[in-house]
This record gives C-alpha cells, structure tokens and sequence, in this order.
C-alpha cells in the first residue's frame, strides 16, 4: 500500500490548532448555536425554558450539560419544517431519513450548511489520502439518503474528478472503477464486499486494480473488515462516520496514516459521551451513547441530539481534534439474548477469523418456547462445498462465539451468494420472533 499520508501544510490549521484554541471556537460558537436554536425554534424555546435553561447560562463548554437532549422522535413530531431555524425559502436542500420505520425525518441545509458540509467531506477525504485530481467513485446511493449528494460535494471540493455512480448495478461498478482509474472509492463496506466478489465473477484480480484508498462508512465494520478489505484489494481502507441529522456524512474520519479512530470535525460538532440509561455526561474514555451538539449550522441547529451509537471519546493523535473509537453498534440493533448483549459487530469479528467463512452475514432471532435464539447465517466462500468441512467452520463459530460473546448461537453455512446482500447498508438483523 501506498504511503497516502496527507502534507502537514495542506491540512485546515485548526485541526492541528491547541485544544485552548479548538476550545475557544468551540464556546464562541456553541454560544451562537444555542443562541440561534432558541430565538428561531418554536420547540428548543419550550424544551430551554421547561428545562429553566438559558442560552445566557452557557459560560464554558461544560455548561452544556445543563441544556436539554433532543432526540429522533422530536423531529418526526415536527415534521416536516418545524425544526428548522430558518424560512423555508431559506433552505437550499432537504434529506430526509427512508422512514421505514415510521415518520420520516427531514433535514434542512442553507447554501452556507452545504458549503460548510462539503468542506467537512473535503477534510475527511483528505485524511483519508485523497488528493485534488485523484478520481473519486462515488458508490453511496444518491438521492434523500446524504451518502451521495454527501460524499460528491466534498470530493468536488477537494478537486477531486468525481464519477456519480451511486448504488447498484455491481457489474457495471466494476467496470467504472477500471476504465476510470478510480484511485478513491466511497461506498458502504458491506457493499465493498459485493464488488471485491464482483471482480472474483469477472476473473479480474482486484489487487490489480487502481483503487488506493476505500473511504467507509454509513454502518458499523470492525477493525477485521478493515484487514480483509485492505488485503484483497492492496488499499487503505479508512472509516467515515456521520448521521443525518448532524449533518451527513464527514462529522468523523480516520487519518490513513494512523486508522485509530475517528477524528471528530470538533470546529464544526461538539461531542459528548453520556450514560445511554441515565443521560449522564461521562468523562472521555468511557463507553457511552454519542452526543452532538451543531455549533456553526444555519437552517438545522441541533442541541445534544443522541445518536443512539455507542463509542468513547480518545485524544487526538495525528490531528488535534478528539477521536471516537469505531462504533459498537447502536443502542437499537444490540441484542439481549438470554442476558447477554451482543452487537452484530462482535459476530462479524469472530467470523472474519474463520477461513471457510465469507463475510457475509445475517442474524436471525426466533423465539423457541419462552427462550430468545440466535441464528448466524453466513456463506462458505467460494470452493468451499464439502459437507464435513462446512459442519466444522460452523463448529469452530459456534465456538467462537461462545468463549468470546458469551451465547450460545446455531450457524447455518450457505452457498456463496445464499445471504441477501444490500446495495446501501446491510441489514445485519433479521427478528423472526412473535410480536408481542
Ligand atoms: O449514514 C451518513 C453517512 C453516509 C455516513 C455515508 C458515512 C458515509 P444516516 O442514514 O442518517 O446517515 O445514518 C446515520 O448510520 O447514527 C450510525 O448508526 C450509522 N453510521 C454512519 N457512519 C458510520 C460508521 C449516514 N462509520 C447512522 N460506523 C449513524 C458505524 C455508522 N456506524
């Protein structure tokens, strides 16, 4: 792999600034964020002063804690506009979350919003090693999701060439890729794995390929994703990590140089880690739930809005700014099974570890009798159709998963292609079990 560490020169001073420095803008504009939020949001007035808080009352960074969460359900009850904090005329684009689970939630940007957004994407490829006149393949699907319109604007205000692909079609991916010369790609991780098969099905060797550097993000993968994606394609494979309703993607990357966590764009997203069960603020270096408070957004300002993803906070290394560790999971997609907490991410690192095994994976819940059980349906990699062998590679996860998770699980191997693959985020969780 190719040395892609970025010149110290081409990097925004402030993320090699002091944290006295970092933390002065932080409070300068935490204070106009809160400002901003309660003399324009109906709904932040209300929750400020139920809460006998006042923007007046924030003196230093820590102070926020005092000021109310907000969470996913207040902006679906304030569908669609009623969170913004601008007019509507004001608003140059809008997001919105596929809403499959209910009311959708729509985010609003000004002109300024995208140009600060795509400067944020910018950073977070540069990081990543991208460099203006590389091409960028664009793999994120385009549309209300932010992962394409996201990525596209920050490669083309790097400099970069961007080619807007968006999602599916994997043949034809595979061939952009190659005839372009695409050095960067942007694309969910899960999805990389459908195209790494893609040029296997094509009989072209993927280490051949061009591709330096795979910018991923949009869903959690482990630190062995990243080992097997780096390793079939000879590229850096490097994490990016944002939501909607902060932004998109580019509120987090990894430095290439050092693929140690997630830096956090602190000029422009205040952090913090709190107690998922009592809202309490925690010291960093404890796992907790994600907390982000907007500090320079015009048309959404968001207040300490919990994420549901579950990390911890770490100095910076080879930037200033705070890393988060890589995301656990969500607080929604963990599993109680029989007592024990389990993240689809902990399955997918015992997996990675057994050869016979692709990484393509599902879990499925099912009720037997009054006891939660776990299913992990996993394909055999390809040549892999012997019988005797596959009941072994199921023993050896099963066994895994035992002395590292902590469960009990049942393993059904599949043929190659037998798990259903998404084009987007891959759906980890299937739950077969009764409704209540
Ligand atoms: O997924 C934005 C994005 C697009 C990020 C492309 C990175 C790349 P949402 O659809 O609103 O936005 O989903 C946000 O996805 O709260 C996390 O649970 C998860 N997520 C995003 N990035 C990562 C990551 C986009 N790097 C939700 N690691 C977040 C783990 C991630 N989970």
């Amino acid at each position: 792999m190719k040395d892609l560490t970025p010149r110290r020169e081409d990097l925004d001073p402030i993320e090699i600034a002091s944290r006295d420095e970092i933390a002065a803008l932080q409070l300068e504009r935490m204070k106009w964020s809160l400002r901003h939020a309660y003399d324009n949001v109906p709904f932040y007035k209300q929750k400020f002063d139920a809460a006998g808080v006042h923007p007046d009352d924030l003196k230093q960074l820590s102070d926020l804690s005092r000021f109310p969460f907000t969470v996913k359900q207040d902006l679906r009850d304030h569908y669609p506009y009623g969170m913004f904090a601008v007019p509507r005329q004001k608003v140059a684009r809008l997001h919105a979350s596929s809403g499959t689970t209910g009311q959708p939630t729509v985010v609003g940007y000004t002109l300024k919003d995208i140009d600060t957004w795509a400067t944020m994407v910018a950073r977070s490829l540069r990081a990543s090693g991208t460099r203006p006149g590389d091409v960028v393949h664009v793999a994120y699907g385009y549309g209300l999701f932010t992962g394409g319109l996201g990525a596209h604007y920050g490669a083309e205000k790097l400099g970069a060439t961007v080619v807007p692909v968006s999602g599916g079609m994997t043949p034809r991916q595979v061939q952009l890729i190659e005839d372009f010369g695409a050095t960067t790609i942007m694309v969910t991780p899960s999805y990389m794995l459908s195209i790494l098969d893609e040029y296997r099905a094509q009989g072209r060797d993927p280490r051949d390929s061009v591709l330096q550097v795979g910018v991923f993000g949009a869903e959690p993968w482990t630190n062995a994703m990243r080992s097997e994606i780096e390793q079939a394609f000879d590229m850096h494979a490097v994490d990016i990590y944002g939501l909607s309703e902060v932004m998109g993607p580019g509120v987090a990357n990894e430095c290439v140089e050092t693929k140690d966590g997630l830096h956090i764009w602190e000029d422009h997203f205040y952090p913090e880690i709190i107690d998922p069960v009592t809202g309490e603020v925690l010291p960093d270096g404890s796992d907790g739930e994600l907390v982000f408070t907007s500090l320079t957004k015009e048309a959404l300002p968001i207040i300490r809005y919990r994420t549901r993803d579950l990390t911890r906070l770490l100095p910076g290394t080879a930037r200033s700014m705070r890393r988060m560790e890589k995301i656990t999971g969500r607080t929604d997609d963990m599993i109680i099974l029989r007592g024990v907490n389990i993240f689809p991410t902990q399955i997918e690192e015992q997996l990675m570890a057994v050869p016979e095994l692709a990484p393509h994976f599902q879990l499925e819940l099912t009720r037997e009798g009054r006891m939660d059980a776990m299913t992990v349906h996993v394909e055999a990699v390809e040549g892999y159709s012997d019988p005797a062998a596959r009941t072994h590679a199921a023993a050896t996860l099963q066994h895994r998963v035992k002395q590292r998770v902590g469960v009990t699980v049942a393993v059904k191997i599949t043929d190659p292609g037998g798990v259903a693959r998404s084009q987007g985020k891959a759906v980890r969780i299937v739950d077969n079990r009764p409704k209540a």
